[in-house]
């Protein structure tokens, strides 16, 4: 009877032994590949030189983003719209940079008016060039 118990204990041990062996060689397995799946590299920035003599209130249309020059400063924001990435078109009327694709409105500073986007515009650093030749954007 102690003799059946001790027995049952110890292959108890050694199944619960056996069986964490395995949950870990299968985590040692799979975590080296769910890092390489998820591994990411950021892009590189780009640097756009819009080399153009804007004044307040231009705005200019680069194929990737869009820039503003205000009073006290310029910005640009991605022309990507963020439903489906149509390139938005800007409204000199409205004021508002508008998707072709599916009527997505956005204000100039990349805020999402309307339509079926859900994010707001990606935003972009913009730097003046010495001598007020024009921007630096960086992308
Ligand atoms: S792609 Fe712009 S609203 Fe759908």
């Amino acid at each position: 009877m102690c003799d059946y118990n001790k027995k049952t204990n110890r292959r108890t041990f050694v199944l619960s032994g056996w069986a964490v062996i395995k949950v870990g060689a299968i985590f040692a397995f799979f975590y080296p590949v769910v890092q390489f799946v998820k591994f990411y590299i950021p892009p590189k920035p780009r640097f756009v030189r819009v080399e153009k003599r804007l004044l307040i209130g231009d705005v200019h249309l680069d194929p990737d983003f869009i820039l503003f020059v205000g009073e006290k400063s310029a910005w640009a924001v991605s022309r990507k719209c963020t439903h489906l990435g149509c390139r938005l078109n800007f409204n000199q009327e409205q004021k508002l940079l508008v998707c072709p694709c599916h009527n997505s409105q956005f204000t100039p500073e990349g805020l999402r008016v309307a339509g079926p986007a859900k994010d707001d515009l990606a935003r972009y650093v913009v730097e003046p060039l010495a001598e007020n030749k024009g921007f630096m954007v960086t992308l």
